[in-house]
């Protein structure tokens, strides 16, 4: 079960009524969560011992308890507290939540023998969830205990050929179940079930919008910051840059960003971030040419961790070289805050947490808070996940490109040469991954792909170019669709794609002979090779 770590209790969030999504353990927990947000409703991930007294001081909009792994008959299934039902705001369980509210009301709960594992035809749906909607639609189901009575007072509002209570509700309780899951997309109406939910029954405003987010965020970067200093490390990713403009757009000049260049980056890239924040913007920016200073400390060195650790040691201490210049430049006071760009999903999944992913590889930040450093953080993107912190950025009129930018890796190309980084093989490494840019956005394929890149490995092998033999590296294509990177499959792209994208690097690339394709999905492969 995912450990969740919500923000605390008594901080002031965005909305002042959020719909409290309780965590009992389901994969989608984070994903209704999401969802609701996309019907533009603030919601929160809590943690499901949640308890009725901690709820009623939030004062939220509304309830849903998640689904979860769990029988609800198993020993240590997750609980909740019971007094939550009865506070009489509106409250959704799904799928296991829904069971627990037939289990505890009065209803009952049974091991039938049939399970329901996947699309499935819903029937007689009818209610406030199915307002508008067809009675009969396709839902996802992934059950085994089926609710067979709903609570003591609600009645059934939809079945399924196996499932005799598919949905209930008590609109005097305002207690509503359903045993699908309307969040996944294979329920092709269920984004509507939860509006019918969020609008119809909770009557909460569809206000949480990208401009009411940035309002909200510019009113408390102001709070915090007053008429002091801020720092900001740019990265060239689309987080660092969204929190670096609403960091300026609520101070001003009282904001400095620094671009550390490492050299890693892809083609064009750093000269890009550099046009966008001090020429468009004209947020002041120092932009620190560290590339040679990097390359240095990565000489001999080709294990990936010590890579990683060799490079976010570096960039703190180039940091802070520049911090320390800007604090004591003449006439300038010191600087207090510094701007990072960690997203509600890091909130919730940091901490603490035994995470598999945070085992598997030390993930650097660039632009990570230099340890010693005494200062205070500034984290306008706290609440957002990251496709609302796209949607902020296309707000404050971030260039599409950088928008839209398929996530890079702090350290970059560094981890994508699997062996000694040296220039030479940067070079090439890079000219090869412009073609794939190049080729996946003609076929129009780029924002479909989480990732799109290639990999050097510094293996050779034998070719033949002309009359002649060479001795050459490979390139590695890796594209893969993913929707949070924690899984991942590889993208199935189209042979024409591929070949275009083959010639071109062996043709155009001196350096390189054979290039071949990744097809592992992840697990048990990463995304990155390194
Ligand atoms: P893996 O390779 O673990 O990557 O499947 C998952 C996601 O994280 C990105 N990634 C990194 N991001 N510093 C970062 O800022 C890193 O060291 C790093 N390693 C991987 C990767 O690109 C993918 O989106």
């Amino acid at each position: 079960m995912a450990t969740v770590h919500p923000l605390p209790l008594p901080e002031p969030v965005a909305e002042d009524r959020p719909v409290l999504v309780l965590d009992l353990g389901g994969q989608y927990a984070q994903l209704i969560a999401r969802r609701v947000r996309d019907a533009r409703v603030y919601s929160e991930l809590v943690p499901h011992t949640l308890t009725a007294d901690e709820a009623r001081r939030r004062n939220p909009v509304a309830i849903i308890l998640s689904g979860g792994p769990a029988s609800v008959y198993a020993e240590g299934a997750p609980q909740i507290d019971m007094e939550l039902l009865a506070l009489g705001i509106p409250t959704l369980g799904i799928c296991y939540g829904a069971q627990l509210m037939a289990r505890e009301l009065g209803g009952e709960v049974a091991r039938t023998g049939i399970s329901e594992f996947g699309k499935t035809e819903l029937e007689d749906g009818a209610g406030a969830l199915f307002t508008g909607l067809p009675p009969q639609q396709t839902v996802w189901m992934s059950h085994r205990d089926t609710v067979v009575a709903p609570p003591v007072g609600a009645i059934v509002t939809g079945r399924s050929a196996s499932t005799p209570v598919a949905a209930f509700e008590d609109p005097a309780r305002r207690l509503y179940g359903v045993q699908f899951h309307p969040e996944v997309v294979h329920t092709p109406y269920g984004q509507d079930v939860l509006k019918n939910f969020l609008y119809g029954v909770a009557d909460a405003p569809p206000a949480w919008t990208p401009a009411a987010v940035i309002e909200d965020q510019v009113e408390r970067i102001r709070a915090q910051v007053g008429s002091e200093r801020v720092i900001c490390g740019l990265s060239g990713g689309v987080d660092s840059a969204v929190a670096a403009l609403l960091v300026y757009k609520a101070v001003g000049d009282q904001l400095t960003c620094v671009f550390v260049d490492h050299g890693f980056m892809r083609s064009n890239e750093a000269e890009q971030v550099a046009a966008t924040f001090g020429g468009h913007f004209q947020v002041p920016l120092v932009h620190v040419q560290a590339q040679d200073r990097f390359l240095a400390r990565l000489a001999g060195v080709d294990e990936p961790e010590e890579k990683r650790r060799r490079i976010g040691e570096e960039f703190i201490r180039v940091f802070e070289e520049e911090a320390r210049k800007l604090s004591h430049s003449e006439r300038q006071s010191e600087i207090r805050f510094l701007v990072q760009g960690t997203l509600y999903s890091d909130v919730i999944e940091s901490g603490g947490t035994e995470g598999v992913a945070a085992k598997i590889k030390s993930h650097h930040n660039v632009g990570g808070l230099p340890e010693d450093m005494a200062m205070s953080l500034v984290e306008p993107l706290r609440l957002l996940f990251k496709d609302e912190v796209r949607r902020v950025g296309e707000e404050l009129g971030m260039p599409e490109r950088m928008v839209w930018r398929q996530p890079f890796p702090g350290p970059g190309l560094a981890i994508r040469i699997i062996g000694e980084v040296t220039r030479e093989r940067l070079d090439i490494l890079r000219a090869a991954d412009t073609v794939l840019q190049e080729e996946v956005r003609r076929a129009g394929l780029y924002r479909d792909l989480w990732q799109s890149f290639a990999v050097l490995p510094a293996i050779k092998s034998v070719g033949v170019q002309g009359d002649e033999r060479t001795y050459a590296y490979p390139i590695v294509i890796r594209a893969v669709t993913s929707e949070d990177a924690m899984t991942a499959d590889w993208a199935r792209l189209p042979y024409d794609l591929l070949e275009s994208i083959s010639s071109r690097i062996i043709n155009e690339i001196p350096g390189v002979n054979r290039v071949a394709l990744d097809i592992s999905s992840k697990p048990p492969s990463t995304i990155e090779w390194e």
